[in-house]
This record gives C-alpha cells, structure tokens and sequence, in this order.
C-alpha cells in the first residue's frame, strides 16, 4: 500500500478530482495548504541582498492506495493538474505500514480500497 500526496495549484484541483474518480479512485482527503516550491523572490535592504519566502495557496490530495493503483492515480494527476508553468505541484509516493477501518476493525487491503457493503440497504 502507499499513500499518494499530491501537491497541486487550487485553479486544477476539480480537474484532478474528476480524473482520480475516471481512475476509480474513491478514498482520499483533499486540504487547502500553503507551499513553496523552491523560487525565490530577492529582497534589497539596507544589509545586502535577502531571499523572500513567498508562500502561494495549493490544494493537498491524500489517496491511500493497493500497489497496483499507484500508477494510474498518479498517471490520472499528472495529467489533469499539469499547465506546463512552474507551480504546478508535485507528488509524493509514500510506503503505508498499515491501514485500519475503523468501522469494522478491517486492515490492510481490506481495508484501503471503500468498499460496496451489501447491508448498506438494510
Ligand atoms: N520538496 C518539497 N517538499 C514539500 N512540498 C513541496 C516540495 N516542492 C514543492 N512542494 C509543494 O508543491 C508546491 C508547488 O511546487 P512547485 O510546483 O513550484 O515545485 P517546483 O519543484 O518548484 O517545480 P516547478 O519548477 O514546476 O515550479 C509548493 O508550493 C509546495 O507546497
Ligand atoms: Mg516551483
């Protein structure tokens, strides 16, 4: 299992969440955040040159995923958050140790992937 964080401009974010639906992804957790991504704007003040640190809004996915879904979900976001302009973000492939549901105490695979349960109904 891994968990996929991606990095992406806030303008992409329904086109990113569209793919991951088209790519069957269902679980993740979306946050707006604050980054910086490595340009730096120079200050002159009075002591010399200093480097500003300007942050810029960005929207944050978490997708927890089995192994075999990682690369479409990153194919699916690589494709829908790209501009071609520097920011457009980055993603982060992580090595999950365990996943709980919390639910019914189900772990790991059984428990990564939302499931379609039969009761629902009842
Ligand atoms: N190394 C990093 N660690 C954590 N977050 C990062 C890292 N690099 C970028 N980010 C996050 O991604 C956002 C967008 O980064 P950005 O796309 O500018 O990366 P970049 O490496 O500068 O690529 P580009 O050259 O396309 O701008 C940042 O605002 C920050 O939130
Ligand atoms: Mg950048």
């Amino acid at each position: 299992m891994k968990l996929i964080v991606a990095i992406v401009r806030p303008e992409r974010a329904n086109e990113v969440l569209e793919a991951l639906f088209m790519a069957e992804v269902r679980g993740l957790t979306v946050s707006r955040v604050q980054g910086h991504g490595g340009e730096t704007e120079r200050v002159e003040t009075y002591r010399g040159t200093t480097v500003k640190m300007e942050l810029q809004d960005k929207v944050r996915f978490e997708i927890g995923v089995s192994d075999h879904f990682v690369e479409p979900t990153v194919r699916a976001i690589l494709d829908s958050a790209r501009t071609g302009d520097v920011g457009d973000g980055k993603i982060f492939v992580l090595p999950v140790e365990r996943v709980y549901r919390i639910r019914t105490g189900e772990t790991d695979q059984m428990a990564v992937t939302p499931g379609w349960p039969e009761e629902e109904s009842r």
